[in-house]
């Protein structure tokens, strides 16, 4: 195809603009023949040493450059702001659409014609593809890819999942303080994203049944060299869907979110996949609603990956990947278009399983309907979500007596005292946790069992917040309440000793109290005052959607493709 290439009205003019463009780029030895009309490939790079998942990214952006120089084009690797899940406060998720904006901004100033992301750790996978759906770009995924497998005293642990079990049971007085420590260094040996099937590894996941990354790109660790073969025909690739001129809303389509949400479900993955995909989906332009998850409901869960089941991304790698999953899954996926050009079903060509109980047949499942609940009522009138996968089977239907925390340090400071009145039927509230109130929605969503329960015995307790929880986490915690209490949903009018009612067979989350006494305790009810009152935090406390709509910032859904036609000098 001879379509005049985006860069051109950057590199092909031969006035005083060309010159500036060209001159201050070839500082760095570029010869002519880069700017001479092949395609300008923008290299995302979200690689940082504060975000340890994503610190693999400077190799593999190497891997991208050998590809498109190979392939006749010129890469160029630009930084965007980095998101590390574990080191920033108060959660990287506040910063997850100042990511997007940072990416989108980036790809439409420069004169590029495509673009590879290279994300990994949590949000940095979501802000990457927010941000560039909305300048729609031929564009492609590489993934940091999964840590190798955590090891502790001869035994397997994964990321995050054993520290919340570690931690449970130093509180528990099971496991002592100093094998708590030395359990550090073995739980993060390489470089990589968590090797849990946790936000990470679900969206790297989530991205391949999409098709906007070359197959088996979601498995393979981090440091693989097989990886860095791919990001090496990644490049290539993206070579030629410029000249294809295949942009990633050919790619990104109803069918392709439809089947992410079914792949999802089979591996098991992290709740957080349904606030960034319907936040993706706002800038694509696709209606996707917290409803269209119910395609997912009886997709069963194939992959035995931590925290549903019991092994780890390496594992799932040597098994034979999301390739396997895909093939698994022929019946019920949608035709969709991949970033290879053909149909996402390509993608399971030759899919062999070499260990049938990391990744189950179709008719063999670890469970049989893995998706995740919707739930909706009275506490939660736009819709919460529950992971029946991680969590306790009789509880999914429970009813029991509130215990409220006002806040996560009300929380925090209480969960642990000796007379706080709950049993193992008490249903634990937690408010002030949702993307405007914390701000940022975090993932605290998981609150601690109160330490008099945990010696006890009891594991798990029905567990209500406006939170989010890590991907790598289990338990009977319902999630995403809409709206939130600080938003002034009926979540901020629940007082401890109400009754509650879960019922994931029937999605269902009520508050047993009446209408009557609602209205009276909504009209004493104030919210909180803000913690932000300036800079990025106070515009995204202003004008973040609730998580039913995803998170975004309400400015930012859609997209604008229009050329930047005005010059900078
Ligand atoms: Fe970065 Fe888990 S914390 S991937
Ligand atoms: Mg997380």
């Amino acid at each position: 195809m001879t379509k005049e290439k985006r860069n051109r009205a950057w590199y092909g003019k031969q006035d005083r603009d060309g010159f500036i463009h060209r001159s201050w780029m070839k500082n760095q030895g570029f010869p002519d023949h880069a700017f001479d009309g092949r395609p300008i490939i923008g290299i995302c790079n979200t690689w940082s040493e504060l975000t340890p998942c994503n610190s693999g990214l400077r190799d593999l952006a190497e891997g991208v450059k050998r590809g498109v120089w190979e392939a006749g084009g010129f890469p160029v690797e630009f930084p965007v702001m980095s998101l590390g899940e574990t080191q920033m406060k108060p959660t990287a998720m506040l910063f997850r659409n100042l990511l997007a904006m940072d990416v989108e901004e980036s790809i439409r100033a420069y004169g590029i014609d495509g673009v590879v992301l290279l994300g990994g750790c949590d949000k940095t996978t979501p802000g990457q593809l927010m941000g560039a759906a909305s300048v729609d770009l031929p564009t492609i995924v590489v993934s940091s890819g999964p840590m190798l497998n955590g090891k502790f005293k001869g035994k397997d642990i994964g990321s995050g999942t054993d520290v919340w079990k570690f931690s449970e049971a130093v509180r528990a007085g099971d496991m002592t303080l100093k094998d708590f420590m030395n359990a550090e260094s073995g739980m993060s040996r390489s470089k990589g994203v968590c090797m849990t099937m946790g936000t990470a590894s679900t969206m790297a996941s989530v991205v391949e049944a999409m098709g906007m990354s070359l197959p088996t790109n979601a498995a393979l660790p981090a440091v693989d060299a097989r990886r860095m073969a791919l990001s090496h025909m990644t490049g290539k690739r993206i070579v030629e869907m410029v000249e294809e001129d295949l942009k990633l809303s050919q790619v990104m389509t109803r069918a392709a979110f439809e089947n992410a949400i079914l792949a999802n479900a089979a591996v098991g993955g992290s709740t957080n996949a349904v606030i960034h995909l319907l936040a993706i989906a706002g800038r694509v332009g696709i209606d996707l609603s917290l409803d269209d998850f119910e395609i997912g409901t009886d997709i069963p869960l194939l992959v035995n990956c931590m925290p549903s089941g019991k092994y780890l991304m390496e594992d799932f790698c040597y098994a034979g990947g999301m390739p396997v999953v895909l093939s698994e899954l022929k019946d019920k996926l949608r035709p969709a278009k991949t970033v290879l050009g053909g149909d996402i079903m390509a993608y399971a060509d030759g899919a062999e399983c070499y260990n049938d109980d990391v990744i189950r047949p179709f008719d063999n499942p670890l469970k049989p309907a893995a998706g995740l609940r919707v739930l909706r009522g009275n506490l939660a009138p736009n819709g919460a979500i529950v992971k029946p996968s991680a969590a306790t089977e009789a509880l999914l239907e429970h009813e029991g007596e509130a215990y409220v925390f006002e806040n996560i340090e009300d929380m925090k400071a209480n969960i642990d005292r000796e007379d706080l009145p709950v049993t193992a039927d008490t249903i634990l509230v937690l408010k002030g946790c949702g993307p405007k109130g914390y701000p940022g929605m975090p993932e605290v969503g998981n609150m601690p069992i109160p330490a008099k329960l945990v010696k006890e015995g009891v594991r798990d307790m029905v567990r209500v917040s406006d939170a989010r929880m890590s991907g790598t986490a289990f338990g009977t915690v319902v999630l995403h309440v809409s709206p939130e209490a600080n938003a002034g949903g009926n979540l901020a009018l629940v007082k401890t000793g109400d009754r509650v009612r879960l019922s994931a067979s029937k999605g269902a989350l009520d508050l047993l109290v009446s209408d009557a006494v609602l209205a009276e305790r909504r009209a004493a009810w104030q919210p909180d005052a803000p913690h932000y009152t300036r800079g990025y935090a106070k515009m995204y406390v202003d004008t973040v959607l609730q998580a039913d709509k995803g998170a975004d910032l309400d400015f930012l859904v859609g997209k604008d493709t229009r050329p930047v036609t005005r010059e900078s000098h």
